[in-house]
């Protein structure tokens, strides 16, 4: 049953460049909203901006870094000033890291949080009051990392499960407010990301990834997205493999904790 419609609501999407959150921009676009595309990617983003002009959709693109609380809150004002609110937030600019904890600096943790949860937290924050106005909905692009554990992934799995916990309280305290969350945990999505993957000495990894199972596409994923945002779903879990996962993790911790770590310990070998 289709609860909201995003026909003329300005739909902002971070990390909206590339990948999943650009697929998303995408969808939201061609249902007739208003997107506000937020990156760190100047380059890519000036693409987008004209992609989308070009095609019709009523558009604006901002450089921000997430990781940094004034140019979240530099990017909502803007929004807000410009189109008067916020009706939906899609937090999805992320990055991960592949490498065995031992060998990964501190560092690198704190630039994983940077962005994957004090982006997502900084750019709420910014946008929260204008949310509960227009009882709004907020997207949390999690992944399967934030609900079970994954080798070689310490820093990205904390990030996640922290925004776990941060979007999953938050829903109990604005739901009665009109304003709903949900939350996204994807399989493997064929992105940009792994590509940028950061070792444990913060440069770029070349570890190999290791993967289970087919990746899905970032516009199925969008698709997806799209689909049960407008039903309101609490949580949504992308890719067969995806879904496998997560109820084996809940059902079989143990079990999925054995198969996960032999699927992934190769790729620290190298
Ligand atoms: P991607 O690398 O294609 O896109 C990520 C976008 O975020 C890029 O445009 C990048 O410039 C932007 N970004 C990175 N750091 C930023 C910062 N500090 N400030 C602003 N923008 C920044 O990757 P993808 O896969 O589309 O990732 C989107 C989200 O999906 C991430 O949060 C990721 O953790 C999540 N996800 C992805 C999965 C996958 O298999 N691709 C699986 C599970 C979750």
């Amino acid at each position: 049953m289709v609860k909201r419609e995003f026909s003329n609501k300005v739909v902002v999407v971070t990390g909206a460049a590339s990948g999943i959150g650009l697929a998303v921009a995408r969808r939201f676009a061609r249902a007739g909203a208003i997107c506000a595309m937020l990156d760190m990617d100047r380059v890519r983003l000036e693409r987008c901006e004209h992609e989308f002009g070009d095609a019709g959709h009523r558009v604006m693109a901002l450089r921000c870094d997430v990781s940094r609380r004034g140019d979240c809150e530099a990017a909502m004002a803007a929004v807000i000033a410009r189109f008067g609110g916020v009706d939906v937030l899609f937090n999805n600019a992320g990055i991960t890291q592949r490498s065995a904890f031992v060998e990964t600096r501190i560092e690198v943790y704190e630039q994983v949080m940077a962005v994957n949860f004090f982006g997502a937290l900084y750019c709420t924050k910014a946008a929260i009051h204008s949310l509960i106005l227009r009882r709004g909905l907020i997207i949390a692009n999690e992944s399967i990392a934030g609900l079970a554990p994954l080798l070689g992934r310490t820093g990205y799995a904390a990030s996640k499960h922290a925004m776990h916990g941060l979007f999953t309280s938050l829903r109990s305290e604005v739901r009665d407010k009109g304003v709903h969350i949900m939350v996204v945990c994807p399989g493997f999505i064929k992105t940009n990301l792994q590509d940028r993957a950061l070792g444990g000495d913060g440069t770029v990894t070349r570890h190999p990834q290791s993967r289970i199972g087919r990746q899905d596409t970032p516009a199925c994923a969008a698709e997806a997205i799209f689909n049960a945002a407008a039903r309101e779903k609490d949580l949504l879990v992308l890719t067969t493999m995806g879904k496998i996962g997560y109820w084996v993790s809940r059902l079989a911790p143990g079990y999925y904790e054995r198969r996960m770590a032999s699927q992934f310990k190769a790729e620290l070998e190298h």
